[in-house]
């Protein structure tokens, strides 16, 4: 039986049979009762059924919030207890704990198979973002002007040892806008990697060139040189390197190549921003490279982006493209046809408060890895992310091969995780077997992408993670890859 919030927490008053009822489905023996705000008032177990069966004369109809035959002092805890405080209740034949926030609305559930649910990622939002926001609000600077904006750019390029920041409304927006001032359109090919998330190619799509889908390597899972110099011709006009899942492409050689065939180097580093290439930091190579701040990247503004130009002059350009293409001067004289791809001061004023603690962020993901790393390191069915020499993974999400399933193998496993609570997520599909894309395949198998596209999976990798919580969750994984062996 699934148990979930609906057969487990139920607002009084409810009808004593459909109380029973509901206890039956979940199995547990216990239902509990909330109000109307989920904050939890009491429970109502098998043992409290059957002693209002033997007190009373006839059975109530309804179980009202003042009825005297609940407990109104059931067992629960806070939402972010530590997981040995659970298991101390389930070692006194608690089978359900509810979790509860400060105000005692029950956010999450706890049993013995499901000990909480464990999110992919959580942003970590402080006090300084939402002192942040509310200065926006209240002086009324909440769109795309305000000091928020410049504070952010400039702060960004100081965290990047230089280039020009552009913020942006998302990551995809970044891509375009890189693009779309560097004149790469209609009839351009950009080569691009077959294993990434599907913006990297919509990005292209909408600007109106054509997507060249290559394969990628196996030792970094990002392009592969060999790939890229053969799909090099006369329509080329960019490549796309993708540091996928933090990992670094190889970026000195695809620079050279670049060079060599006089071609703009859009980076797509969305995933990989902290992670570093021969000890510099990912993103100060291409002609734009692209950054993404959703929810779950290493800083967040909720949804944004950051493309970051090496010249100057292309970034005060795509500046201008991303307000409608106004000109700065002449208010409402359009000098491009533009987008709006503005960011808010508001989503600003978050990413300003976030840059301030991304070492600290990148400490504790770095952390987080390391300690799937030492459960999952001898274990011979799966291979984990990449490593090598000369770069360092930004820590995004924490992703592992199962190298001997088949994709319907690796589904059920993650079927059977999210049943336990956990959020893990299967890797990025090939682009090359997806309907939109097909048409950009070059007629391969991909072997690589295709492998790893359907063997992938991603586990929680909030930064917040204790080690017990990993530990957790890794002989979770580890338990699950046994019975499905
Ligand atoms: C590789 C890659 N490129 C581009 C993007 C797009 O970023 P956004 O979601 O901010 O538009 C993402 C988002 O996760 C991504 O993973």
């Amino acid at each position: 039986m699934k148990i979930n919030i609906d057969n487990l927490f139920v607002e009084l008053p409810i009808d004593f049979k459909e109380a029973l009822k509901t206890i039956e489905i979940n199995g547990l023996g216990i239902i509990f009762f909330i109000d109307s705000n989920k904050k939890l008032i009491g429970s109502f177990s098998d043992g409290d059924s059957r002693r209002v069966i033997l007190k009373e004369t006839s059975l109530p109809k309804m179980i009202e919030k003042n009825s005297d035959f609940y407990n109104k002092k059931p067992h629960y805890l806070p939402f972010d207890c530590q997981i040995s405080e659970i298991w101390t209740l389930f070692h006194h034949n608690i089978k359900c704990v509810p979790l509860v926030d400060n105000d005692m609305n029950v956010v999450d559930f706890s049993t013995s198979s499901r000990v909480r649910k464990f999110p992919i990622l959580q942003p970590d939002i402080g006090d300084e973002e939402i002192n942040n926001l509310l200065e926006c609000a209240n002086t009324g600077w909440i769109s795309s002007q305000g000091r928020f904006i410049k504070e952010f750019e400039v702060g960004f390029s100081g965290y990047l040892n230089g280039g020009h920041a552009v913020a942006v409304s998302s990551g995809t927006a970044a891509l375009q806008l890189g693009m779309l001032a560097l004149d790469i359109g209609a009839n351009d090919e950009v080569i691009v990697p077959n294993f990434t998330f599907g913006a990297s190619i919509n990005a292209i799509i909408h600007v109106g060139a054509i997507p060249v889908l290559v394969d990628v390597d196996p030792e970094t899972w990002t392009l592969s040189l060999k790939a890229i110099e053969a799909a090099i011709n006369k329509n080329t006009k960019a490549i796309m390197p993708v540091h996928l899942y933090g990992q670094s492409a190889h970026i000195d050689e695809i620079n050279k190549i670049a060079k060599n065939n006089n071609l703009h180097i859009v980076e797509d580093c969305a995933e990989a921003l902290g992670g570093t290439y021969k000890k510099r930091l990912i993103g100060r190579d291409g002609d734009a490279t692209c950054f993404s701040f959703f929810a779950n990247k290493l800083i967040t503004t909720g949804e944004g982006g950051m493309v970051v130009f090496k010249d100057k002059k292309t970034a005060d350009k795509a500046k201008i493209m991303r307000d409608h293409g106004m000109s700065p001067q002449k208010k409402y004289w359009h000098e491009f046809a533009g987008v709006n791809f503005r960011m808010t001061n508001m989503q600003a004023s978050i990413g300003v408060a976030q840059l301030k603690k991304i070492n600290n962020f990148l400490l504790k993901r770095k952390n987080v890895f390391q300690r799937y790393d030492k459960n999952f390191k001898s274990n011979s069915q799966l291979l984990l992310l990449p490593k090598n020499s000369w770069s360092e993974n930004s820590y995004w999400l924490y992703t592992l091969v199962v190298s001997e399933f088949t994709e319907k193998k690796r589904d059920k496993l993650l079927k059977a995780l999210s049943d336990r609570g956990i959020d893990a997520r299967p890797g990025f599909y090939p682009l090359h077997k997806m309907p939109p894309y097909q048409k950009y395949s070059n007629g391969s198998d991909y072997p690589i992408s295709s492998f790893l596209g359907t063997s992938t999976i991603n586990l929680p990798s909030s930064p917040g993670l204790t080690f017990d919580e990993i530990d957790h969750i890794a002989q979770i994984v580890i338990n699950e890859l046994e019975r499905f062996k």
